[in-house]
């Protein structure tokens, strides 16, 4: 197979957590075939800047920019206006915040895509993390509850909790990393399915890392989980 169908393609992104951009755009050009987003998180973007967001728009990816950001809400609105300006499709914003910084870094977001032009980004609530093995049970309901009154666009949870929090909150788009094919190595994530069970949970976007890019055969893995999402 050469490349996937493209509803499935846009419902895939690579996390690029390398900390150099030379091997970013290695890995992004390889695997532009299968997944239609790309995540810049903390270690490429503490590396490369927001200069990582325009080469991999270039290169014909929606970038989601995972900086799960928690502050006071004036600096998370000011830094969502700056982030919603350079392009940036997805941003976090941990819930835990509460409903003052998600509000902030929602509106500054689309503020800052209005003023440049661009579409509509897509503000995320990181609801629990997905290496986190005690977060208290029956958190979901309340953390995707704060999602919809701070007008997030959709939220991060685990692919066995997508479920759970799209009947709270239907509309808001479901990202859910942790995603691990069957019998892989599960590294530091306690959460994890595969991209299959994720898919039937009604994930919107799965977030693929290390089952991808540490792969000996990075593409020969991304053709597996491709091939495992149909089947
Ligand atoms: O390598 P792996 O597939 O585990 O990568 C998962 C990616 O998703 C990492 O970049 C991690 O920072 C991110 N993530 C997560 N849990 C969340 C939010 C983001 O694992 N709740």
């Amino acid at each position: 197979m050469d490349t996937v169908d493209i509803e499935l393609r846009s419902k895939l992104c690579v996390a690029l957590d390398v900390d150099d951009m030379v091997e970013a755009v290695r890995i992004a050009k390889e695997l532009s075939p299968w997944f239609g987003v790309a995540k810049v998180g903390l270690e490429l973007f503490t590396a490369a800047g927001t200069d990582a967001i325009g080469i991999l728009t270039g290169l014909g990816y929606d970038v989601f920019l995972d900086l799960k950001m928690y502050d006071i809400p004036t600096t998370v609105e000011k830094a969502s206006r700056v982030l919603g300006a350079l392009g940036v499709k997805y941003a976090t914003y941990h819930a835990q915040g509460g409903v003052d910084v998600l509000t902030a870094g929602a509106a500054g977001l689309r503020a800052g895509a209005e003023e440049a032009g661009l579409p509509e980004p897509i503000p995320l609530a990181i609801t629990v993390l997905t290496s986190d093995a005690d977060a208290p049970e029956h958190i979901m309901p309340a953390r995707v509850r704060l999602a919809v009154e701070s007008g997030m666009g959709g939220l991060v949870c685990g692919p066995n909790d997508v479920k759970e929090a799209k009947q709270y909150a239907p509309r808001l788009v479901g990202v859910t990393p942790g995603i691990r094919p069957a019998g892989a190595e599960h590294h530091d994530q306690v959460r994890v399915a595969t991209p299959k069970i994720a898919l039937d949970n009604g994930s919107d976007l799965l977030v693929i890392g290390r089952a991808v890019t540490l792969a000996e055969d990075r593409v020969a893995a991304a053709e597996s989980i491709v091939d495992s999402c149909l089947s």
